[in-house]
């Protein structure tokens, strides 16, 4: 009888040193220096997706940072899977606050601490390693699987949406799979069906020629820091509502039945107050925090630049004033449209006297489930299974920019199964990731090969 839990029991310690490998990869797309270790971090799944078992894999250039392409073709008849990842990681600073470097993967607790060990490394190789001990203990896939594993999904996926149109054929799927969100709670497994877009910009306030000495000029010229102070304050209502016009005609309201599951999860306000440290929880008036997070809108400041920052004190007029600003939008809201309605109302903010000059970051359109395809059903028995617990429906407020071309592209359902934790510290230092869920999210995904084996139509899983 194939036996996939006892398969990675043996085979437990090879995974995780071969997921350590991948760790000591600096594989950061957004530093132009790393280029090197970008081509060897794809170069290095391309080996692992052979040993794994796939028919084919190779690495596929896209303009940017290569692309990841592995796959196994074995079930004619069957249905395919896409199964998406991201192998590059967020630049690693402040170094100082890590407790063992970022790129040396180091155990403790339980925990395996290293940038992208849970931000998306660790989540994608479960993948890999769930197929290779399926295909070990059964032979065969019940389903094709197509891997599609990019390096710039940190710095916004430009290149990504070409790389799918272009090659729609290669990639044709009937659903995608995704590990690359957090679980609700520890031991509580949760399928995601909602992500925000993100809408980043730049605004670089500008007015006299060079600074200026704050005595001999101040009163008489108009100060880019203050116009700028004006403008961010602008933004936003007394009720903690954007002030953009037009910002929230496309917001989708959450359904009853959404916000009744909502409702259900094990949350209070009181625990997010506590875990973020702050002395009170904000944001815009008649919404829940969960709902905050999940299903508005939002403007942000990220950061902001300007004048003397240095010890102790100088008496100057800056020339200029810069601040970085994201706007995380749901479900209607397209974020071309948002870029454009932020532009016109910032610079009808400015104050007259200086030059208001905004620019587009990043782009990423939100994205919310259809969950009624079979493969949901499906993703919650083998997650039951796994975690001995009903899985629960959440959504995130962070972004994956692809997910929507996804869904759009090869119209088909995405799943979004992750593996992280609350706590788990991504984009910040001392990243971990959970051994325990990389184990059970490896074993939950070969049960949901055994899952569609048993129930998915030729058609569609
Ligand atoms: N894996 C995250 C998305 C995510 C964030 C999932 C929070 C669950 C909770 C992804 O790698 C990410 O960081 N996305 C960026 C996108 C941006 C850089 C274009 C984000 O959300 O900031
Ligand atoms: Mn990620
Ligand atoms: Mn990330």
């Amino acid at each position: 009888m194939p036996d996939i839990a006892a398969y990675l029991a043996v085979h437990r310690s090879r995974h995780r040193s071969e997921l350590a490998d991948f760790l000591r990869i600096p594989s950061i797309s957004a530093k132009s220096e790393h280029r090197e270790d970008m081509e060897r971090a794809a170069t290095w799944l391309v080996d692992r997706m052979l040993e794994a078992g796939l028919q084919k894999a190779e690495t596929m250039p896209t303009g940017g940072h290569p692309a990841v392409v592995g796959e196994w073709r074995g079930a004619p008849d069957a249905p395919t899977l896409l199964i998406y990842g991201h192998y590059d990681v967020q630049p690693p600073e402040p170094l100082d606050e890590w407790v063992s470097p970022p790129f040396e993967p180091t155990e403790r607790d339980g925990k395996l601490y290293a940038r992208g060990s849970v931000d998306d490394k660790g989540q994608l190789y479960l993948h890999l390693k769930a197929v290779e001990a399926y295909l070990a203990e059964y032979g065969a896939l019940p389903v094709n699987v197509v891997f599609l594993i990019e390096g710039e999904e940190e710095i916004g996926s430009d290149h990504l949406e070409g790389l799918l149109v272009e090659n729609r054929e290669l990639l044709a799927c009937d659903a995608v799979l995704i590990s690359d969100t957090t679980m609700f709670a520890p031991g509580l497994p949760s399928i995601t069906t909602g992500l925000r877009g993100l809408a980043y910009m730049e605004v670089t306030v500008r007015g006299p020629r060079t600074d200026l000495h704050s005595g001999s000029y101040g009163g008489a010229v108009v100060n880019p820091a203050n116009a700028l102070a004006r403008i961010i304050a602008g933004l936003h209502d007394e009720n903690g509502r954007v002030t953009i016009p037009g910002f929230y005609d496309d917001v989708r309201a959450l359904s009853d039945v959404e916000r009744a599951s909502l409702g259900r999860l094990p949350f209070t306000e009181e625990g997010l107050r506590e875990e973020v440290g702050a002395s009170e929880l904000g944001g815009e008036a008649g919404f829940g925090a969960l709902e905050r997070i999940w299903a508005r809108p939002t403007l942000d400041v990220n950061g902001l630049l300007s004048g003397y920052t240095g010890e102790g004190a100088k008496t100057v007029l800056p020339a200029r004033a810069m601040a970085k600003i994201s706007m995380r939008l749901v479900p209607d809201q397209d974020f071309r449209v948002i870029q454009r309605a932020f532009a016109e109302h910032v610079r009808s903010l400015a104050p007259k006297g200086v030059t208001v000059e905004v620019s587009a970051l990043h782009g990423g359109q939100p994205w919310a489930a259809e969950p009624n395809a079979p493969i949901f059903a499906a993703a919650e028995r083998a997650l039951a299974r796994a975690f001995g617990r009903e899985p629960v429906y959440i959504r995130e407020g962070g972004s994956i920019p692809i997910v929507q071309a996804f869904q759009t592209t090869f119209d088909a359902p995405v799943v979004l199964i992750g593996f992280g934790l609350p706590g788990e510290n991504a984009h910040a230092p001392n990243e971990w990731l959970s051994l325990e869920n990389f184990e059970k999210g490896t074993y939950a995904i070969a049960l949901l090969y055994e899952e569609l084996a048993t129930s998915s139509s030729p058609e569609a899983p």
